[in-house]
């Protein structure tokens, strides 16, 4: 991606930004997060956090953080250097910061190394069959709903489900089991929130503990009974690679296992339903993209830009460094705002205007070592959905607006009404 722009520095001020947080996480902040996002950014490139540390509102300037080789995720070493490190040794906690979302080099680069290219082009064709099946008997399901009752919550036909079959198949997991790790999914992502309450982190200790259980007896099953399958592969990667310490081979295999599964879930949910939500609202939209699915992957890309799942992402420097003109100490964090950078006007004119043809630019997926490892199936069941739906439901269109989860991290939609 090219520079744009002069990186702007900041106001001085850390409240300043304590009711544009309120604001972003109320019920009115997540139905349009634009003018938060708009507000944050005037403030600067980079404005102080109230609680230390900064948030990046810039493209350029996240764009720098996320590629840049001095700035690491917040790890085990860097929760036990600051001045509170017991607020980091919550369980929930403790359980996100052993995957790999959570490793710097060298251990990053070695799990890294080991997946490779988890969804080439030889496992995306593979797959390409059975999601398109999913989608098939999915909305299958939809139109049922809409020719009984009139209305269907598209979150709960299909946006919710069509992830966790696509990865619960690949990984071999029996569909019997997928409405509970949905629901210990929804759970556990409260520990990952920016500043959880006390009750939103037992609620999340509860989910780990039932995550734990369940995936530990999916790799013992496996183990028992390996196949031609990812997660065998895995173990028997692992168990080669510590033969003397099968502790630490099942440590390794949980955290893959576990992570790779709840990373896939609520952000392409979100994807699919956002999707729907703003290709349909214009029937004039949905009717070019049907006369051209050519350019349904300019659709995605634009839904991905326009309201990315992930609404931010942490870093913290490794050594004294300057940001967009501001001085930032070793081990201060930066909240990386994604959407606030997608919808900068210097790298996309225009931001709020939600257009197919812009090929814009976004950091949606990340950037830089921890690159989203799944982009390319989110993609791919997204092109899936989105060319049967518009070809099965050509009058397709919400019966009102979303609703969704009061977060600020993880954005999640809990429902979405259609009708024909
Ligand atoms: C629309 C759907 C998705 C979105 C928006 C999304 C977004 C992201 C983002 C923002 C990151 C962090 C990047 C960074 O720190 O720079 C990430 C990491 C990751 N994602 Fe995704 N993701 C999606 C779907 C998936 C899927 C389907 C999978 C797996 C099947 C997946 C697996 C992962 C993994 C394993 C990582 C950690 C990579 C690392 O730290 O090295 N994601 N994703």
């Amino acid at each position: 991606m090219t520079a744009v722009g002069v990186i702007r520095g900041t106001t001085s001020d850390r409240r300043v930004v304590i009711p544009l947080l309120r604001r972003l996480r109320s019920d009115e902040g997540q139905a349009d997060p634009l003018p938060v996002w708009d507000e944050l950014r005037a403030l600067g490139d980079v404005v102080p956090a109230p609680w230390g540390g900064y948030f990046v509102t810039g493209f350029e300037a996240c764009n720098q953080v996320l590629r840049g080789r001095n700035w690491l995720v917040p790890d085990f070493a860097w929760q036990e250097r600051q001045p509170d490190p017991a607020r980091w040794r919550e369980p929930a906690r403790r359980e996100m910061t052993r995957t790999l979302s959570r490793l710097n080099p060298p251990e990053h680069t070695v799990q890294r190394r080991a997946l490779g290219n988890l969804f080439d082009r030889g496992t995306l064709e593979e797959l390409r069959p059975r999601i398109a099946a999913h989608v098939g008997r999915l909305l299958d399901r939809l139109a049922t709903r809409l020719r009984d009752r009139g209305e269907a919550d598209f979150v709960d036909t299909v946006g919710d489900r069509l992830p966790i079959h696509t990865v619960g198949q690949w990984l071999g997991i029996p569909d019997e089991h997928y409405p509970h790790i949905l629901d210990f999914t929804h759970r556990q992502v409260h520990a990952q929130e920016l500043v959880p309450t006390k009750s939103e982190l037992a609620i999340s200790a509860e989910a780990t503990t039932e995550m734990r259980t369940f995936f530990t007896s999916l790799i013992a099953h496996r183990r028992a009974d390996l196949g031609d399958d990812v997660l065998s592969d895995w173990i028997r990667y692992w168990d080669a690679r510590y033969p003397l310490d099968r502790a630490a081979a099942d440590q390794t295999l949980y955290d893959l296992t576990m992570f790779i599964t709840i990373a896939s879930l609520e952000t392409t949910a979100t994807l699919l339903t956002n999707a729907v939500w703003f290709l349909t609202q214009d029937p004039a939209r949905a009717d070019r993209l049907r006369r051209h699915p050519e350019e349904i992957d300019d659709a995605i890309d634009e839904v991905l830009r326009y309201d990315p799942p992930i609404h931010l992402n942490t870093r913290f420097a490794a050594a004294d460094t300057v940001l967009g003109g501001v001085s930032v100490a070793k081990d201060t964090t930066v909240h990386v705002l994604y959407g606030a950078a997608n919808h900068d006007p210097r790298r996309n004119p225009d931001p709020h205007v939600f257009d197919v043809h812009r090929k814009g630019g976004h950091l949606t997926f990340g950037g830089g070592l921890h690159y989203c490892l799944g982009s390319v199936l989110a993609r791919l069941e997204a092109r899936l959905l989105l060319t049967e739906l518009l070809e099965r439901f050509p009058t397709l269109r919400p019966a009102g607006s979303p609703t969704y989860a009061n977060r600020m991290v993880f954005r999640r939609i809990t429902s979405l009404k259609v009708t024909t």
